[in-house]
């Protein structure tokens, strides 16, 4: 079948301002659409720019906005998309554009790595590994899915009013150490996101969730940080 994609292009080196391209093309209603982007890149268009790596949903970095949604282009089947118009393709909102869809990712960045996303425990090592309940890993089971493709913080809109608000990526990271039963950081965590532009700037918007393409409910787990916070002794 024919398919039409309007594509984003910036290239701010030589671009006065964005504009968008239309690329038709033959494609197969089970192709995804991160191998139509690379068809046209090889075959009709090698300025196109994207970022992807694994094809697998597991790197995170084919995130962008296709037909207004935030979502992972190589999870993407062209068959659930309408494809009676042009499919809109965009990079990632909120992010400066580097080039095309390649987006400046290191204000996101920073944000993950304010809230410390690493597993902390001062304690002496047990000898073997620190053990679990399965009720304990229950509590963070799904929370440890997010692949850090950032489609859930440009999708806020509490982000787009201010972007130093930690987003909703870095919450659930937060989340995910704070209600981790082997890790000692929990007090700091929780000052960590009891701030200005943390668990308060959520004004449970649920768009977050939304674009998650692990299908993570992070409104939910933001919901918990905000009754952890409000119930601890800071
Ligand atoms: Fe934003 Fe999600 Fe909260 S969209 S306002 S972080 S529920
Ligand atoms: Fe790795 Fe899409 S290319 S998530």
């Amino acid at each position: 079948m024919k398919a039409t994609f309007k594509i984003f292009r910036y290239d701010p080196d030589k671009d006065k301002k964005p504009y968008y391209k239309e690329y038709t093309l033959d494609v197969e209603p089970n192709t995804v659409l991160l191998d139509v982007l690379n068809d046209i890149k090889w075959h009709y268009d090698g300025t196109l720019t994207f970022r992807r790596s694994c094809a697998h949903a597991i790197c995170g970095s084919c995130g962008m906005t296709i037909n207004g949604k935030n979502r992972l282009a190589c999870q993407t089947l062209i068959k659930d998309l309408d494809t009676s118009k042009p499919i809109k393709i965009e990079p990632l909102k909120s992010y400066p554009v580097i080039k095309d869809l390649v987006v400046d990712m290191n204000k996101f960045y920073e944000k993950m790595f304010k809230v410390k996303p690493y597993l902390v425990n001062d304690n002496p090592p047990p000898g073997r590994e620190f053990l679990q309940t399965p009720e304990e890993q229950k509590l963070i089971d799904e929370a440890y899915s997010c692949i850090w493709c950032g489609c859930c913080t440009s999708s806020c809109p509490s982000f787009w009013a201010d972007d130093d608000y930690l987003g909703p990526a870095a919450l659930l990271k937060a989340y995910r150490f704070i209600f981790d039963t082997r890790d000692t950081l929990t007090e700091e965590r929780l000052r960590i996101v009891n701030d200005a532009d943390g668990v308060w700037r959520c004004h449970v918007i649920f768009n977050c969730v939304e674009a998650c393409p692990k299908e993570i409910n992070i409104t939910e787990y933001i919901s918990r940080l905000k009754l952890k916070v409000v119930t601890s002794k800071l």
